[in-house]
């Protein structure tokens, strides 16, 4: 337990009550929380966040494997990001998006930098869904076609649009949705839709599927297709090799715009700027958020190829946000991508893949019976969890709630008991701290996630 002050610094220029029993209470009273039942939740009142821990009021800390919603690859406080929120504060706090203002400029000539070359324009938007639905938007105006194909192991976001892509249950409650929106099998050598018992063969297959999809959809009426680089919440699902190059070729070969959802892949998280250039392919239109400035003002956008910038030259793109490019949100993507080069972020993410995580996680495979597989790279890692290795019986089913997800439940108990706090999604824990984590606090956690595993290891059974 680090010191801390058991209630955050009250603010000298408004008024705001800051112990934790009005924080709790107007909580419950007034903030309807996403994705939960009202009655069944209780939020934790975080008094302080800095690096990679968070402290709640009883100075309890937590290591934070989950980077909030992997969001927080910066990690938190960042004396550097936060001067440049308020230094941009006293500059220029808001103006419409119709200007040209120096902050946006910069903010969207540095992210085209980083991207592969080709994409040179950005669309800024509030966050990663509103990236989503205008990359498809941009995709069916530039073809003149209206089916759009996403993964059903995906999640694009929470707007109506993003959600009918998204191929997770949390789609579900929201149907019908947006029209032409078709669902295919991505790879996923593990649980493999396909039978393959190679990565070589799932590439092989995942890529026939999809283009036999294609073929009864009707390549002509196909505007894109859409897909996380690596999948994120879904299951850390890194192509094997050969699938993305062979996305592009299928979309070369039939007019397809290619998007890449690099809203939780991009930026560090997969140690490189964006993940897909560990693959050397180009897709037409990338969706980002989250990582670009770790969320300390919302801002998601996508970058755009010449060709399809090319479309809306002379015609008028349909659509806009009155907080597009908010200059606060951009001076923070600009600082945040200094801050990015200045410490190497970006190559410290690679390392603790190549160096601490992957190997610390292939060793924890061989002592817990509960873990079938191991797969990641950077800081973005998945440990899936079974109940038996032989028949890969996940420790929990699909999508389970209540009494039937107890184990992963009881687990994730076990590591905030002990100080972490963990990913958990179906039967999976994901390890992604902060981009900024010291191999030190990464091998604290890991050490946590190891006592903890011996909960799941419980659940075993050897039939
Ligand atoms: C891959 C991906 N796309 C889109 C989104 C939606 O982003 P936002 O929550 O900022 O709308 C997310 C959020 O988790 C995501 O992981």
């Amino acid at each position: 337990m680090t010191d801390v002050t058991t209630e955050p610094a009250a603010p000298t220029t408004f008024r705001v009550p800051t112990d934790q029993a009005t924080v709790r209470a107007n909580d419950r009273q007034h903030v309807f929380h996403s994705w939960s039942a009202q009655g069944a939740i209780t939020p934790l009142p975080i008094a302080r966040a800095q690096g990679s821990r968070f402290w709640d009021y009883d100075g309890k800390d937590y290591l934070d494997f989950s980077s909030g919603l992997v969001h927080a690859n910066i990690g938190y406080g960042h004396p550097k990001l936060v001067a440049a929120v308020q230094e941009q504060a006293g500059r220029m706090a808001t103006i419409a998006p119709g200007y040209a203002v120096d902050v946006r400029s910069e903010a969207a000539r540095l992210i085209a930098s980083k991207a592969p070359d080709g994409l040179e324009m950005v669309f800024f938007t509030n966050g990663g869904a509103e990236a989503t639905e205008n990359a498809i938007r941009m995709a069916r105006l530039h073809t003149g076609r209206h089916k759009v194909f996403a993964a059903y192991r995906s999640y694009h976001g929470a707007t109506a649009g993003a959600l009918t892509m998204t191929g997770d249950p949390r789609r579900i409650p929201s149907e019908p949705g947006l029209p032409g929106i078709i669902h295919f099998w991505g790879p996923y050598p593990y649980r493999s839709a396909f039978h393959s018992t190679s990565p070589e063969q799932e590439t092989e297959r995942a890529l026939g599927h999809l283009r036999d999809m294609i073929m009864v959809e009707g390549p002509a009426a196909v505007a894109a297709i859409i897909l996380e680089t690596v999948v994120g919440t879904n299951g850390v699902l890194v192509p094997p090799p050969g699938y993305l190059a062979g996305v592009r070729a299928i979309c070369d070969e039939f007019g397809i715009v290619m998007i890449a959802d690099e809203v939780m892949a991009g930026f560090a998280r997969c140690g490189e700027w964006f993940a897909i250039q560990h693959w050397g392919v180009t897709p037409d239109l990338i969706t980002f958020a989250k990582g670009v400035n770790s969320g300390y003002v919302p801002i998601g956008g996508v970058i755009i190829s010449e060709a399809i910038a090319a479309t809306f030259r002379d015609r008028v793109y349909p659509g806009g946000l009155t907080y597009s490019g908010h200059p606060l949100a951009c001076a923070s993507a600009v600082a945040s991508i200094q801050i990015f080069e200045e410490e190497g972020i970006v190559e410290h993410a690679r390392m603790l893949g190549t160096d601490v995580i992957g190997p610390a996680l292939t060793e924890l495979a061989q002592r817990h019976p509960s873990i079938g597989d191991v797969r990641g790279l950077g800081a973005m890692w998945a440990v899936e969890l079974v109940r038996n290795r032989e028949t890969r019986e996940p420790l929990v089913p699909y999508n389970a709630t209540g009494a039937a997800a107890a184990p992963m439940t009881e687990f994730a108990a076990a590591c905030k008991a002990r100080g972490l706090w963990p990913f958990v999604h179906f039967n999976r824990t994901h390890v992604v701290p902060p981009c900024t984590t010291s191999v030190e606090e990464v091998r604290e956690g890991l050490a946590i996630l190891d006592e903890a595993l011996t909960v799941a290891d419980g659940y075993v059974t050897t039939d």
